[in-house]
Formats: structure tokens, sequence, C-alpha cells
């Protein structure tokens, strides 16, 4: 008897738990998050955007705006885990396969654009959501079609073939016609022909065909942009190219030339929402601050800092339109992987000193330096390098003798080579670098993990984003990213991977 009573309290303890199990999941079922709901998903990447690049960025900003230890980047405030990278050929990715990865699911070998290790055309999260209704759209600070934005929207074995990848940005060998409605960035020169001073090798103009075929909106200047008015006066699709490649660096530009990444991507917001108010599927947004890479290779601190702080900018941007909107949106911030094996070595904020004195990057310095004419005369040279070079580029007054014949010996008596330049850039920079207190162990990329950074103005997409195992938070590959998005949208890559199995990938 004794026995018995506990028996049954252990039974009707069950038979509570099962109806409680079965009353919750009834009373969850209305508002199950299984059914698809109007969203705007917004990917940014930050490229060759390592762990101490942010710190390197956050601590520069703090010294120079005078501000506390504990102010925070914008980025700061969202981050949420780490990511590693490595593709399928090497430890060590590049944009096209860590691009691949993210925009496909899958692991490709270096230089692939959204094709697998077999060379064949694998879907991308940018078709799959344009198949479901999203209208999408790219800004980026290099070309257009180069390996990072281009991943999401087209395919190419690869990345060197730009020309083939404009003609599927445009829509006129996708099979699924144009997928981004808008794009915005450089990468001029291939839609048009090598002939005419562009890159393109069969010569077309693209630029003229879209216009003549009245497909796309095309804008190349200042005041062609202004006129989008922030992005209320934007008919799409919209294709604007502001320079012939990439975009120079932030520390060398004008706005009053190009619209910098944050004015990009205000347009690029308020003209896709616009775009999609009245449709059942919002947008989908790939931004790319896609310098920070070349500023790694180069090993320029001052022109990596400029960089992203532009792109924290930008990210500060979107979370403001997030804040405002009333479309339930996901943000995403990463990068494909670091550049430059950049070390923190300083001890005192006033070691940047020496950062904010730079008026150039060391790219911009290095065309400068060989456009100096009178090179045989080492007089005239070394005080070139002195004046023009070290003091007015990168404020360096304190100067030795044999740092300028260093960077003499590149260019005098005819000794500079084709393939120098990077090799120059990287002397100079390292100028600035070793005073600053920090070092670049690399002019390539590494395979140290980065930063993962994710918000959402809807409560429910903020817990999926937090979810360690199935959201973002902890540690993820870069293939995870395309699993998350399926688990909030109901794309199918499988299904674009079979429409695109005739989309042409070489030249
Ligand atoms: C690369 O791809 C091949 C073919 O799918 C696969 O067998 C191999 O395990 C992959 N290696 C890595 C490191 O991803
Ligand atoms: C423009 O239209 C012509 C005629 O239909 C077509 O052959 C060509 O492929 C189009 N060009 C582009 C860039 O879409
Ligand atoms: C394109 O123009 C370049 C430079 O004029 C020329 O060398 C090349 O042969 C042309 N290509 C084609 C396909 O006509
Ligand atoms: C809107 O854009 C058109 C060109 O597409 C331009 O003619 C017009 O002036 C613009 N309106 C405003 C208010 O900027
Ligand atoms: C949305 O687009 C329409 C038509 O292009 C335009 O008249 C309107 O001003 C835009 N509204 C906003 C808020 O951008
Ligand atoms: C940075 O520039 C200032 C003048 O603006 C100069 O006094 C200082 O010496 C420079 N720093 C170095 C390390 O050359
Ligand atoms: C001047 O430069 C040398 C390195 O060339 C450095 O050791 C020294 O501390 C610098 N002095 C100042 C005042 O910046
Ligand atoms: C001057 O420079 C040219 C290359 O620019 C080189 O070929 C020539 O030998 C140089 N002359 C002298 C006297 O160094
Ligand atoms: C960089 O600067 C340091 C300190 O002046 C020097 O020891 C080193 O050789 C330089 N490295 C390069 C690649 O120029
Ligand atoms: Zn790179």
């Amino acid at each position: 008897m004794a026995f018995i009573f506990p028996k049954i309290l252990n039974i009707s303890a069950l038979a509570l738990a099962v109806y409680f199990y079965l009353f919750t999941e009834i009373c969850a079922a209305p508002v199950d998050n299984s059914v698809p709901k109007k969203k705007n998903i917004i990917f940014l990447v930050g490229d060759g955007l390592g762990p101490s690049g942010v710190t390197l960025a956050r601590q520069y900003r703090q010294y120079s705006e005078n501000l506390p230890f504990n102010d925070y980047l914008e980025l700061d405030r969202h981050y949420i885990g780490t990511q590693g990278h490595r593709s399928n050929s090497s430890l060590i990715t590049d944009s096209a396969a860590a691009g691949t990865a993210l925009a496909t699911g899958k692991k490709t070998y270096n230089k692939g654009i959204s094709v697998d290790v077999n060379g064949k055309a694998i879907g991308a999260v940018g078709e799959a959501l344009k198949l479901k209704g999203y209208t999408t759209g790219l800004v980026v600070t290099t070309s257009v079609a180069d390996a990072t934005p281009a991943v999401w929207f087209s395919h190419a074995k690869n990345r060197a073939y730009q020309d083939i990848l404009t003609e599927q940005l445009v829509g006129e060998t996708h099979p699924l016609g144009h997928i981004p409605s808008l794009i915005i960035g450089g990468g001029r020169g291939w839609f048009y022909g090598l002939d005419e001073g562009g890159l393109r090798p069969d010569n077309r103009s693209l630029i003229e065909e879209v216009q003549q075929n009245g497909t796309w909106n095309y804008i190349e200047n200042r005041e062609q942009f202004d006129a989008l008015d922030e992005g209320k006066n934007v008919t799409l699709p919209l294709l604007g190219l502001f320079a012939e490649e990439d975009y120079p660096y932030r520390i060398d530009r004008e706005d009053s030339e190009y619209p910098n990444l944050v004015e990009q991507t205000r347009v690029a917001l308020n003209a896709l929402s616009n775009a999609t108010k009245d449709s059942d599927q919002g947008f989908f947004l790939l931004i790319e601050s896609s310098r920070i890479d070349h500023a790694g290779h180069a090993n320029d601190s001052p022109a990596h800092i400029q960089e992203t702080l532009e792109y924290d900018d930008t990210i500060a941007e979107v979370l403001k339109f997030v804040k405002e909107t009333d479309v339930d949106t996901v943000v995403v911030a990463t990068a494909d992987h670091e550049t430059g094996g950049l070390v923190l070595k300083s001890t005192q904020p006033s070691h940047f000193a020496i950062i904010s004195n730079a008026t150039h990057s060391t790219e911009y310095l290095t065309k400068e330096l060989i456009g100096f004419q009178e090179k045989n005369d080492t007089e005239a040279l070394n005080e070139y390098i002195r004046g023009e070079i070290f003091t007015n580029g990168l404020g360096l007054y304190n100067i030795t003798d044999d740092e300028v014949s260093r960077i003499a010996e590149y260019v005098e008596h005819g000794a500079l080579t084709t393939g120098k330049e990077s090799e120059i850039a990287v002397a100079l920079s390292n100028l600035t670098s070793s005073r600053a207190g920090n070092l670049w162990g690399s002019t390539d990329h590494t395979s140290v993990d980065v930063g993962l950074y994710a918000f959402s103005n809807a409560p429910y997409l903020q817990q999926k984003v937090e979810n360690i195992k199935s959201g973002l938070a902890g540690y993820h590959e870069n293939i995870d990213f395309s699993v998350f998005i399926k688990s909030i949208s109901d794309i199918d890559l499988d299904e674009v991977t079979e429409k695109i199995a005739d989309i042409p990938l070489t030249r």
C-alpha cells in the first residue's frame, strides 16, 4: 500500500506533463514562426577585418576623439560570436571561397564564385531570396562584380572573370534574370571595353546596352547620386558605378566626388524599403566595406583604421534604419577573413599620434613617388621623399637618412620594375606602424577567426540570432549562415541550383 500512492502520483505527474506539453504546443501554434513573415535581411561584410583590426579602430577613435576607454564601436555593441572560414583548398581562404561558403553553405576552392569543388554552379542566398519574392541589392566600395558581392548573385569558375559576372548581374546571362535590383559601387571598367580604356576583353559596352535596352537606370556621378534624394527618388533597377575599379581609400577620397558607404547604404535602405512597402516580402541587402582588406595587404594602419571606421559608421546607419522600420529586420555583420596578421603592441594611446599625422594612404603615395620625374638625381629624389612623401604624406618629421635611402632604392636609376608597387607601399606603411607600435605579420590573408555580429528589431528574430545551436551566437563555421537564413525564411538553395545549371561560368 505504501508503494501504490507514490506510483499513482508519478503517473498523474506524467499525465500532467503530457497535458501541459500538448497544451503549450497547441497554444503555441497560432504564433508558429515557421509561417514566413515579411522580413528584411541585411548582411554586412568588413572584408579582411579581423579581431585586432576592430581593437585598433576602437583604440584609435578613443585616442583621436578624446573618448573614455569604455567607448564602444557600433560593431562592439552587437558582438555575438566568432566565425571560422578555411576553404576547401587552403587553411587560408580568399574572399571568393569565403563568400561562397557564406552565400551557398558549401566550402569551395579559393577563387571559386558560388561554384562547388567540381566547378559546378550552386544556388546562393541572394538568388534564393529573390525567388521567394525579396527585392535584393548590393552596395560596395570596390568593383560591384568583385568576389564578395558576386557570390550572392552570380557564378564563375574564377573570380577574375568579372566581365561574365557583370553580364549575370545585369540579368543578360542569368537564367533567373537580374537578381539585384540595386547595384552601387565601383568597377565601371568591367562594363565597357579595353578599346575604350575599360577592362572588358570583348569590348562590349554594357553601360550603353542596358540604357538602350531600357533595362537599368544608370548613374555615375555625384550630381546624379544626389538627385536620388537619399533614396526617395529612385526608380529600380538602379546601376550606380562611381569608380573604374576600386573606390579610392577613405583617407584619399573626396565625398564630393564619391558617395561614401554610409550614403550608399542610406539610399539603398530607403529605396529598397520603399520598393517593398506593399510586397509580401521585404529586401535583402549586401553591404561590403571592401577595402579594409586592401589596407591590410598594404599593412597601411591609417588607411585601415579609416576604412574600418567608415564600416562602423555604416553599421550605425543600418541600426538607425532598423530601429525605425516596422518590418521585421535581421542584420548580420562579419568578415570573410583577416588580412595582414595585425599585432597590437602599443602601450600608450599617444603612440597613435603618428597615425593621425598621415594625410594619404601608402598606395596613393607610392603612385606619387613613381610619378616623380627626376629619379636619376639622387639629391632631388631624396628631397622629394623626405618632403612630399614622408612629411606631407605620412606626417613624419622624425626621419633618418637610412629610412630615406631604403625607399629611394626602389625607384632610383630605373630600379623600379612593375609589380614593386605593393612592396613600396608596404615599406612606406612600416615607417608609420613601427612608430605607432603595431606590427603586420603578413601581406596576405590569415586564418584567424573573425567576429560575428547580429541584431534584430523583432524579439523572436533576436531570440533566434542569440541561439548558440541554431542561431549565430558562439562559434560557427561560415557555412552556417545560409542554414540560419533558411531557418528564418523559406529559401530553397537546391531549387536555385537546378534552375541555374546552364549558367556560363567561364569566358
Ligand atoms: C574538399 O572537397 C572534397 C570533395 O567534396 C572533400 O572530399 C574534402 O573533404 C573537402 N576538404 C575540405 C577540407 O573541405
Ligand atoms: C540588349 O538587348 C539586345 C536585344 O534584345 C540583346 O541582344 C542584348 O543581350 C541586351 N544587352 C544586355 C546587356 O542585356
Ligand atoms: C578589344 O580591344 C582591344 C584593344 O583595342 C584589342 O586588343 C582586342 O583585340 C579587342 N577585342 C576584341 C574581342 O575585339
Ligand atoms: C529625381 O530624379 C530625376 C532623374 O531620375 C531628376 O530629373 C529629378 O530632378 C529628381 N528629383 C529630385 C527632387 O531630386
Ligand atoms: C517612394 O517611392 C515613390 C515613387 O518612386 C516616391 O514618390 C516616394 O516619395 C517614395 N517615398 C519614400 C518614403 O521614399
Ligand atoms: C606629427 O606631426 C607633428 C606636426 O603636425 C609633428 O610635430 C610630429 O613630430 C609628427 N610626428 C612624428 C613622429 O613625426
Ligand atoms: C624617431 O624615430 C625613431 C625610429 O626611427 C624612434 O626610435 C624615436 O623614438 C623617434 N622619436 C620621436 C620623438 O618620435
Ligand atoms: C636614368 O634612368 C633611366 C631609367 O629611367 C636609366 O635607363 C638610365 O640608365 C639612368 N641614367 C643614369 C645616368 O643613371
Ligand atoms: C620595418 O621597420 C623596422 C623598424 O624601423 C625595421 O627594423 C624593419 O626592417 C622594417 N621592415 C620592413 C619590411 O621594411
Ligand atoms: Zn585580400
